[in-house]
């Protein structure tokens, strides 16, 4: 992450400081500044989070100052050593840069560089980038920092986002961008950069995105956009429609817990003004052909992490609805093999920052091979929606805990407004049938909380879990992905091993693990859903226990057939099977939130994450 100011009303140590708090879940290896003052440049850099590097500056005050950079890093060059930090000087202590990305052809540039006489401090490509801009400033752009930052930027490859200030010029900042987000704040005397606008949100709502390929130079006043060769751009304004407070903890301990519970909020503002009392679907946000979408004949989902489960949950509803075909890849495997992919393919890409690069790098492969895109995504003006031929937003607010909770529901409540509106152009559903199920989702926020107002009983099972070496998750049909998440949070927060299968897969290897007392969560189907599905998950509980699993059971209220197999049952309200992952997967977070934080973990910082992967 990055943020920057130019200007103003509030001094720049200050400014840059809040914003890497609020970038900070972005990446936290290692954190720096750097500011323009009377007495020329100065920077502090320090490796470990950013409370490292506030006590570099309070125990080394720097300089008041109207105009500064600063950086929270997630290593991929050189591991986190203060020296490694951002950011990087060049130009004898005049020059400071800091960068996202990776700049590819860095090696080579770095040989020229040394074969010139310079010398590095560090080992990443970030130094190369600065010095390389030292150079050009000093000598072919002839002082003007903007024009040095062009001619850089047409010499690197890679993923790049370059802020960079120059002692000679007080008052600049000059950003470059390629394939790295960047956005600029608009204040009042005063203006801003961050990698999303969560880095200015505490001064400013009106931001400006950016196309690919180009270069924004801020001063208090101004911001002038050009492309790489220099010839002007245009930006797109637009309001950010949450404020600072959005982004606060909001008396929760961590933002993992406070995002768990604006879950009924996220669904609610997300089926907002979707429909109307007649089930008619409104999607003018869309802004694809409504012909176009008729004519589909397959739907590729692409997403990581988190986001892949919402998209494996879509499969089974979209396909029910519309009973058109759905394969749900990861982006980075779909992305070098040779899918089959045309222009009736509609690829469905799901993602809450709209940065993660290997989503971006499929969804740009996917229209190069001729299919429609339609993205998915959580947060406005960044780079995914904008690339894409379509949109349409999740409105769950700001999501800062790396571990992701209110975007995945606001994600699978998007996935089945859209499987509703392709329902309804191609026939297969009548308006009645989409009324009944809207109906049945705008109950969805109300279930919720009956289930956090019980959170409980779930956390009191993760506290006396705390010493499990291992937990495996089950699930069948909509269950299996839920399952599947399950398993990732407990991964990424508590560092526990744990796996979720295919219930139906246990007989075929999965249960050969279950040995004396290992836990093992079940997700449950509904039984008014399809008796004989329930009847076989019934089945898997009873299998795995007579192994010795200490089987831990998700089901629907009234189950009460599960009980005698289970050592604890946790029920979530009545809904239709389809819908039941919105339910289910809540108290599988709260589990994972409350053993980490019972083990003493940062939960919404853990260890080597990070929130937006902007590298491949
Ligand atoms: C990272 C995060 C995950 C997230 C995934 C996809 O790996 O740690 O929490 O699910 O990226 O992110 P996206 O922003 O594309 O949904």
């Amino acid at each position: 992450g990055g943020a920057s100011k130019s200007s103003g009303a509030h001094g720049a140590v200050d400014v840059v400081l809040e914003g890497l708090r609020r970038l900070e879940y972005r990446g936290y290896d290692s954190a720096g500044v750097a500011v323009l003052g009377d007495g020329g440049l100065e920077f502090r850099k320090k490796s470990g989070k950013l409370t490292n590097l506030v006590g570099a500056i309070e125990a080394s005050p720097l300089p008041v100052s109207l105009t500064g950079i600063g950086h929270t890093r997630w290593a991929t060059h050189g591991g986190p050593s203060d020296e490694n930090a951002h950011p990087h000087v060049a130009d004898e202590g005049r020059l400071a840069l800091i960068h996202n990305g990776i700049i590819e052809n860095f090696a080579e540039i770095k040989q020229e560089l040394l074969a010139a006489g310079h010398e590095f401090a560090s080992e990443t490509d970030t130094e190369v980038a600065a010095v390389l801009l030292a150079e050009v400033y000093r000598g072919e752009a002839a002082g003007d920092l903007t024009r040095a930052m062009e001619l850089v930027s047409q010499r690197l490859e890679g993923a790049f986002t370059l802020l960079a200030v120059h002692e000679e010029h007080p008052g600049v900042v000059v950003a470059a961008r390629r394939n790295s987000p960047l956005v600029v704040g608009l204040g009042q005397g005063e203006n801003f950069l961050g990698s999303d606008v969560s880095g200015f949100i505490d001064f400013t709502r009106r931001a400006v995105e950016l196309g690919q390929d180009q270069i924004v130079t801020i001063t208090p006043e101004s911001h002038r956009i050009t492309d790489f060769e220099g010839n002007p751009a245009e930006g797109k304004e637009f309001t950010v429609d949450w404020d600072a407070a959005a982004a606060e903890k909001g008396g929760f301990a961590s933002f993992m817990e406070k995002e768990v519970h604006d879950q009924p909020a996220a669904v609610a503002d997300t089926l907002l003004g979707r429909s109307d009392s007649a089930g008619r679907l409104t999607l003018d946000e869309l802004r694809i052909d409504p012909g176009q979408l008729k004519r589909v004949k397959k739907i590729i989902v692409l997403a990581c992490g988190t986001s892949a489960y919402a998209g494996s949950v879509a499969k089974y509803a979209i396909e029910s609805w519309c009973r058109i075909p759905v394969e749900v890849e990861l982006s980075h495997e779909f992305r070098y093999r040779e899918p089959i992919v045309d222009a009736d393919t509609l690829v469905v890409s799901i993602s809450q920052s709209g940065e993660t690069m290997d989503t971006l790098m499929a969804v740009r492969y996917a229209k190069e091979q001729g299919a429609k895109t339609l993205s998915i995504c959580n947060t406005n003006g960044s780079t995914i929606p904008r690339e894409s031929d379509a949109v349409l937003y999740t409105h769950a607010g700001p999501e800062i805990a790396v571990a992701s909770t209110k975007a995945f529901l606001a994600q699978i409540v998007a996935t089945y407004i859209l499987g509703l509106y392709l329902a309804s152009l191609r026939g297969n559903l009548f308006t009645g049938q989409i009324r009944d199920i809207m109906a049945d989702l705008n109950k969805i926020p109300g279930k919720i909380t009956d289930i956090l107002d019980r959170e409980d009983e779930i956390k009191e099972l993760a506290r006396s879990m705390k010493d499990e070496a291992s937990v495996l998750f089950l699930g069948r049909h909509v269950g299996y992905p839920v399952a599947m998440e399950g398993a990732l949070k407990l991964k990424e927060i508590a560092y526990i091993h744990a796996e979720g299968f295919a219930a139906g897969e246990l007989k075929h290897g999965p249960i050969a693990l279950i040995d004396d007392g290992q836990p093992v969560f079940v997700v449950v189907p509904s039984k008014r859903g399809r008796d004989s599905l329930h009847a076989k998950v019934v089945s898997n509980i009873q299998e795995v226990r007579a192994r010795g699993a200490k089987t831990l059971v998700i089901a629907e209220e009234g189950d009460e057939a599960v009980r005698e197999y289970s050592e604890f049952v946790f029920y979530v309200p009545e809904t239709p099977t389809l819908l039941m992952p919105l339910l289910t997967v809540v108290p599988l977070q709260i589990f994972a939130c409350e053993l980490a934080s019972a083990k003493g973990y940062d939960v919404d910082q853990p260890r080597n994450l990070a929130k937006s992967v902007t590298v491949e």
